[in-house]
């Protein structure tokens, strides 16, 4: 859906605001009506996403929005990457009768202070993509997640990356020496996702038999602008010594792209393999151009449904699984499962943000 040629970043972050256009200027949006009858006749849910400027929750948000429409009257609102404001907007929600929460926390350490508000009103949460620590999740009855296994993206991330390096070594191996050099872009510290990707990545590798150097890692915050500020220190800084840019998600690598790009990678023979997770529509893109090795995908749309579903079934004081396919594990979470994507499987990523 977003057309990038030149400009990626750019391009990027107009398109996510033209995504996001609807909820402009206000800090809440609400599902449309359906036909089915105003949004008010529905059972209300109310819901926060960390930040709307997030390109892959920005896809998490359109499925939401989806599964919402004629079923619940889904009042969502953008934290703005602010906890204290994400606090105050619950308040508001249960005070406008909420009667479940679907909570994307700014902070995953902040679950507990949600559940104390929600609990006081008996009021069940589903969290979503930022997982809180299970012991929290158990200490309400009415609590669940809803997200993945956040370690399996990078141990699929890692065999991805070791199967192209065994293929292509003699010219990604630039300085002959055997060993994989590489610079990674974290995730914001303290996500379970970056902590997870970060760690099982590189154990993945190692584990498949190839030794590796880590030149430089550094959170790039999910965001593509600041990935290619990073980018741009670590070429002047490395130059030829990098040889894979390994990623926590699609937004950092295609941030990283557009500073290889500057550097004249991806021209002639200069060459870059990069690697990130989501397979968003823009990252599809830059593998069928060859300017991605690979992604894994983190099913936006799935985690989206799911999340309303299950919030939808507690709003109406029902089983949260009732009427869907998803599984609770140990800890109450739906855990959806992660696909490592490359050019030869990549019709799964589109559809799975078609
Ligand atoms: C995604 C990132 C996103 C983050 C937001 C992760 O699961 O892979 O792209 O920025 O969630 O919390
Ligand atoms: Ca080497």
């Amino acid at each position: 859906m977003f057309k990038n040629k030149k400009g990626l970043v750019l391009s990027l972050t107009v398109a996510s605001s033209i995504l996001l256009a609807t909820g402009c200027g206000s800090t809440e949006s609400s599902s449309t009506d359906s036909g089915k009858g105003k949004d008010s006749d529905l059972v209300a849910v109310g819901a926060t996403i960390y930040k709307f400027d997030d390109n892959f929750m920005s896809y998490v948000r359109r499925a939401m929005e989806t599964a919402a429409d004629g079923k619940v009257n889904l009042m969502l609102n953008d934290s703005q990457n602010d906890q204290a404001k994400q606090v105050e907007q619950v308040d508001t929600l249960i005070a406008k009768g909420a009667k479940s929460l679907a909570i994307n926390l700014v902070d995953p350490k902040a679950a507990q202070t949600i559940i104390d508000k929600a609990k006081v009103k008996d009021i069940p949460v589903i969290f979503f993509n930022k997982e809180p620590d299970a012991s929290v999740l158990k200490g309400y009855e009415k609590a669940y997640y809803v997200g993945t296994t956040s370690s399996e993206s990078g141990i699929l991330q890692g065999e991805l990356i070791a199967k192209a390096w065994e293929a292509n070594k003699e010219k990604w191996d630039k300085n002959g020496d055997g060993k994989l050099q590489y610079v990674l872009l974290k995730g914001e510290p303290g996500h379970p996702d970056a902590e997870a990707r970060t760690k099982y990545v590189v154990d993945t590798v190692k584990e498949k038999g190839i030794e590796v150097d880590e030149l430089a890692l550094d959170t790039g915050m999910w965001d593509a602008m600041k990935a290619t500020e990073k980018m741009d220190a670590w070429i002047a800084k490395y130059n030829e010594s990098i040889e894979f840019v390994i990623a926590n998600n699609d937004g950092m690598a295609l941030g990283a792209i557009a500073s290889l790009e500057k550097a004249g990678y991806f021209s002639g023979d200069k060459f870059m393999p990069v690697v990130g997770v989501d397979a968003i529509p823009e990252a599809l893109e830059m593998i069928e151009k060859g300017k991605m090795v690979g992604s894994v995908l983190n099913d936006a749309k799935n985690q989206g449904a799911a999340t309303v579903q299950l919030a939808a079934n507690a709003a109406n004081g029902k089983d949260v699984l009732e009427g869907t396919e998803w599984k609770l594990d140990d800890s109450k979470a739906v855990r959806v499962p992660y696909i490592e994507i490359t050019k030869d499987n990549i019709q799964i990523g589109k559809d799975a943000y078609k």
